[in-house]
């Protein structure tokens, strides 16, 4: 079995909401609350749940572009969280995020050699400018680009294409680990394959471990191996795709896959809807997260939080209805 790349344990990010003429902290948004998880070396997990459950936030603190609030990052067996700056710098050569937006996330004045280039310069990885440009063309070949868009402006690319920069950017370094923070969501549908097999192929030629999120089952489906399903700061679900695809055992899960089209009618499922809208963060409902919007919910889910325990091999899930079971 594959060795775990990056740990993820307990971990919490908290930010505090201030109010008054003091600014005084007076609550706090919960955005990820208590996530425990597992990246294996070369495997591709993906990260889904609907908007403001935490994905973002949950990546941006494993990079510590957030300091966490409690809890682990353990990255090839070291607490990354207790690094100094000097030693952060090693470490985040190897871990690399793509972002959503490929339209606010490339610097509109620099040119795609530059936009591709700076991380090399950053980290010393060229001589010179001459093979730091050869880099640069060579990693623009292999995400699709010409070596004749160098001197471009990312004004003149499509969304696909700045996609493209984005990931050639990430791949200068020579990461192991990318953390995808919704790289398609942005593009026209007739695109998003595209960059996601695009992905897929990178990641075999280049050894790459990913960290994928989305907000929806479907976009993952293809390039996961494991599939964490996250619902207002708290990881629900956790197993392999197809054991989540076909056997989910969270209620959430099961209203999630419910939504997404299927082409096979004896696959079809009846859509389960959920009523209101994810609470707020700042104030979860106590025991079951998920209780006030759960069609199964019963006496013990506002009470007490369920445990997220193994079901099966490697099969995670946190559900009182399990335990009944
Ligand atoms: N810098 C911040 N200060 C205060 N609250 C924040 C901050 N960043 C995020 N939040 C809040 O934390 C929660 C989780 O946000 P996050 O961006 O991680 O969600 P997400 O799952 O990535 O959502 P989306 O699918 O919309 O990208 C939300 O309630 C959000 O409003
Ligand atoms: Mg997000």
């Amino acid at each position: 079995m594959a060795e775990n790349l990056l740990e993820v344990k307990n971990l919490k990010k908290y930010f505090p909401v201030k109010a008054g003429v003091f600014k005084r902290t007076v609550a706090h948004v919960k955005a990820v609350d208590d996530i425990s998880f597992a990246v294996k070396q070369g495997e591709t997990l993906g990260l889904v749940g609907e908007s403001g459950c935490g994905k973002s936030t949950t990546g941006r603190t494993i990079l510590r572009l957030l300091e966490a609030t409690e809890g682990e990052v353990v990255f090839e067996g070291k607490n990354i969280m207790e690094l100094d700056k000097n030693e952060m710098r090693a470490i985040r050569r190897d871990m690399q995020i793509i972002f959503q937006d490929p339209y606010a996330s490339l610097n509109p004045r620099m040119t795609v050699a530059d936009i591709v280039g700076e991380p090399i310069d950053i980290h010393k990885l060229a001589k010179n400018k001459k093979e730091r440009n050869q880099k640069v063309e060579e990693i623009l070949e292999n995400v699709g680009l010409g070596a004749e868009y160098m001197n471009r402006y990312p004004h003149e690319f499509s969304g696909g294409q700045r996609q493209r920069i984005g990931v050639a950017r990430a791949l200068a370094v020579d990461p192991k680990l990318i953390i995808a923070d919704e790289p398609v969501s942005a593009l026209d549908v007739s695109v998003q394959a595209q960059v996601v097999n695009l992905l897929q192929d990178l990641q075999q030629e280049y050894g790459l471990t990913y960290l994928f999120i989305a907000h929806d089952l479907s976009v993952v489906k293809h390039i996961s191996d494991r599939v964490a399903v996250m619902y207002l700061g708290k990881i629900v679900e956790l197993t392999d795709k197809k054991e989540l695809y076909d056997n989910p055992l969270h209620p959430y899960t099961q209203s999630l896959l419910s939504a997404i089209p299927e082409a096979d009618p004896k696959k079809k499922k009846d859509r389960i809807v959920l009523e209101g809208d994810v609470p707020s963060p700042v104030d979860p409902p106590s025991g079951c997260r998920f209780h006030p919007r759960c069609p199964k919910a019963f006496d013990l889910c506002p009470v007490k939080e369920p445990e997220f325990k193994e079901y099966g091999d490697g099969h995670f899930a946190a559900c009182h209805l399990l335990e009944k079971e």
